[in-house]
């Protein structure tokens, strides 16, 4: 195996590829659509690969749509909770499929839509989700996402032809079947008229315990009860648990017993979600605080306070040069990373099936010093 430098982000190509053959078969037995939403993932540079396996790609902006149409070679399913007049026509040379957030945009740009014989959508808003993170939750009251049943016409406008929604995040397929309940129950009277239900993300089928039988169950007896096409768009579900992000330790400072080791990543700069959500990831060869074994806080390299999480216990002291490994850093990493303090953003790489480490893109300064001006 080549050396991986430090610091990298490094997608396992067998780990992915097992994803993409599992969501591949749950697409397949349930008769439905899977495609990928961007946001959770952009290393286009397997896009080639992954479109061998998915039915396409949604998109959150212009720059999404582009990228998929360009480097995935599929129309991108495109949503934005407001699309601009400036981009709009560009949206469409890549996109098949564009789905509205609110009745107002729908009648500003449905006539370009049609025009160019697209599929129009309107996201749908169930004022209902399991999710209780409310960073992640779509549907609680005064959200932004969506028109609510009682913003609904009494005749849905004939130029719509699906709806969306999205009020899952890392659930499971009962979080699903209670979600499609209340959808039914709110905007079960318009199916007839629509031709596709796209359920959005959250789906989180590749983690162990998914009960993925229930989930083609649930999907399948659907789409038969209401004769529709249904597509779902997880990102999470792609990348779960598919490639790490290998660090350095590069020193140990210690303050009120407290050590820390500080490392050649940042925690706001490339694992953004760990203080956002928050969450605390696991260390290769780490458990949880004992306090008999050697335990310490990692520290980013950024001025940021806040810059740190702890603890983790290790069966040895910790050492300058010491590789440490966060494992599950493919999703909603890359895509969420910043320059702050111009920390070295980490390289990106694949570990290919046959062990060797193909290096994507290392950063250098002017990767830093071209996103300012
Ligand atoms: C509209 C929409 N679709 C899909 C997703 C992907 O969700 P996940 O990565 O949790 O599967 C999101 C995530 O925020 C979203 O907002």
């Amino acid at each position: 195996m080549n050396i991986i430098v430090s610091p990298s982000f490094v997608l396992e190509e067998k780990l992915l590829k097992r994803n993409l053959d599992l969501i591949g078969y749950v697409a397949h037995k349930a008769e439905i659509e899977i495609i990928m939403a961007l946001k959770a993932f952009g290393m286009w540079k397997i896009f080639p690969l992954i479109g061998k396996h998915v039915n396409g790609a949604s998109a959150s902006s212009l720059n999404e749509a582009k990228l998929i149409f360009e480097e995935m070679g599929v129309w991108a399913h495109t949503y934005s909770p407001a699309f601009k007049t400036n981009e709009f026509d560009e949206i469409l040379d890549y996109s098949n499929h564009i789905i509205f957030n609110s009745f107002n945009q729908f009648h500003q740009f449905k006539d370009k839509v049609k025009s160019r014989q697209k599929e129009i959508g309107i996201r749908i808003n169930p004022e209902y989700s399991p999710v209780s993170t409310s960073l992640y939750n779509a549907c609680t009251p005064g959200s932004r996402f969506g028109v609510s049943v009682d913003q609904f016409p009494e005749q849905l406008p004939v130029e719509i032809d699906g709806f969306h929604f999205h009020a899952l995040c890392e659930s499971d397929s009962y979080a699903l079947a209670d979600v499609l309940e209340v959808i039914e129950e709110k905007f079960g009277r318009y199916f007839k008229k629509i031709k596709w239900l796209n359920l959005g993300g959250g789906h989180l089928m590749t983690r162990k315990d998914y009960d993925i039988e229930h989930l083609i169950r649930t999907l399948s007896d659907f789409r038969k009860k209401h004769q529709i096409k249904i597509i779902l768009e997880p990102g999470s579900a792609f990348t779960w648990q598919t490639g790490f992000l290998q660090s350095t330790i590069i020193d140990i400072v210690e303050n009120k017993n407290i050590k820390t080791a500080i490392l050649d990543v940042s925690f706001t700069a490339h694992m953004p979600d760990c203080l956002e959500m928050p969450y605390k990831p696991e260390i290769r060869g780490a458990k949880e605080p004992n306090y008999s074994l050697p335990t310490y806080r990692m520290g980013g390299n950024s001025c940021l306070s806040g810059d740190f999480i702890g603890d983790w216990s290790f069966e040895k002291e910790l050492k300058i040069g010491d590789t440490i490994i966060f494992e599950d850093m493919i999703h909603y990493t890359m895509v969420k990373t910043t320059t702050f303090n111009g920390v070295q953003h980490p390289t990106i790489g694949i570990l290919k099936e046959n062990g060797v480490f193909e290096v994507f893109k290392t950063f250098v300064h002017e990767d830093y010093k071209n996103r300012l001006s």
